[in-house]
């Protein structure tokens, strides 16, 4: 099995996730990692071939197969673009674009161009999340979802104190919504598809959500999801079904544990990854794409990313928050 190489943009907070999941996933070999700062692109001096500040050097290396694209959401687009025109597979932090139609641009010209994107929002990879469609057949008409994802930012008090960092950013596509509330939208939409309305109820700060809750709107079910990055609390995500529930443990984006109750009995427990760990399941699903070369099931993944996306562009319209 030959080793995907991957080169880096970025030098944030997700990166040292990324690099370790990467190493534990097996099958994965970093090139190069580019930082717009060479300093910062210099930490990871140790573990890439090359570290550099010339966006080109890593486009234009031939021996990447893969970019993974770990900037602000709203350069996520156009750094896709630049690395498909470059001739790179390219993974995409979440959230894929900052709106629906960037989304449809870079999938178009991957789909043109035969090469692959993936979305890197954790939510839909886990065995676990994927075990659920098989257990709610036998609980009945599902009629409530919640979910609540809380996350309180030291970010948030820096945003506070008057500092902009990218995550709250409305220049940058920011906010609580693409950077929590994304989990739970992918968790709901996986299970059930497209809801007929969406409505996002926002606690706003200067321009952009630092917390806020989510209504999917389904013909005979409701989801009510919050997300908060200026509020801490449990995360969980409980589906209340007409003849039972599943309970699933922490972050939508982790899936730890689901425990199925059908009639107050029959209790069943599906483990989850531990939260360091839980990226491994996308890079695993990531190579099982890239080297099945499926154009069926890449189009079925790709319409899911867009969908995904609609629903966030309609809970900003609902709650009036503009991207600058
Ligand atoms: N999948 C997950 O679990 C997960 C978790 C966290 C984040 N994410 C996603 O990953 C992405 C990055 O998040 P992060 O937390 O790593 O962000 P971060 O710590 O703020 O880092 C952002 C990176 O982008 C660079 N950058 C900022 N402005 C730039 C510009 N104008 N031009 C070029 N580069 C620029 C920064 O460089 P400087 O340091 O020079 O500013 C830094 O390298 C986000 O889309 C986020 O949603 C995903």
């Amino acid at each position: 099995m030959k080793n995907i190489n991957v080169s880096i943009l970025g030098t944030g907070m997700i990166v040292p996730v990324f690099l370790e999941n990467a190493e534990r996933s097996g099958g994965y070999h970093i090139r190069g990692i580019w930082g717009r700062d060479a300093r910062k692109a210099a930490v990871y001096d140790s573990k890439a071939d090359f570290t550099t500040d010339d966006l080109d050097r890593v486009l234009q290396d031939p021996e990447t197969d893969v970019i993974y694209i770990a900037l602000p959401n709203s350069m996520h687009a156009s750094y896709a673009v630049k690395a498909l025109q470059a001739g790179r597979n390219v993974m995409v932090e979440k959230p894929f674009a900052a709106n629906y139609a960037e989304a449809r641009q870079v999938i178009q010209l991957a789909e043109q161009l035969g090469l692959l994107v993936f979305d890197m929002c954790m939510t839909p990879y886990h065995a676990n999340y994927r075990m659920i469609p098989e257990y709610l057949k036998d609980l009945g008409q599902v009629r409530v979802v919640t979910g609540i994802l809380s996350h309180y930012s030291r970010r948030y008090d820096r945003f506070l104190a008057g500092e902009v960092l990218p995550v709250f950013d409305p220049k940058l596509a920011g906010g609580t919504l693409m950077d929590l509330g994304i989990y739970l939208i992918r968790y709901v939409y996986g299970l059930f598809g497209m809801p007929e309305h969406v409505h996002y109820h926002a606690n706003i700060v200067r321009d952009i959500d630092t917390s806020g809750i989510l209504v999917l709107d389904y013909p005979q079910m409701k989801a009510s999801l919050t997300a908060t990055k200026d509020a801490s609390g449990p995360s969980f995500v409980l589906i209340q079904c007409e003849h039972g529930r599943i309970m699933m443990e922490g972050p939508a984006g982790v899936c730890h544990t689901i425990t199925v109750e059908k009639d107050g009995a029959d209790m069943i427990v599906l483990p989850g990854p531990d939260t360091g760990t839980a990226m491994s399941s996308e890079l695993t699903v990531f190579r099982q794409m890239y080297e099945d070369h499926d154009p069926a099931v890449r189009a079925a993944y790709t319409s899911d990313i867009l969908s995904v996306q609609k629903i966030l562009d309609l809970a900003r319209e609902d709650a009036g928050i503009q991207f600058i």
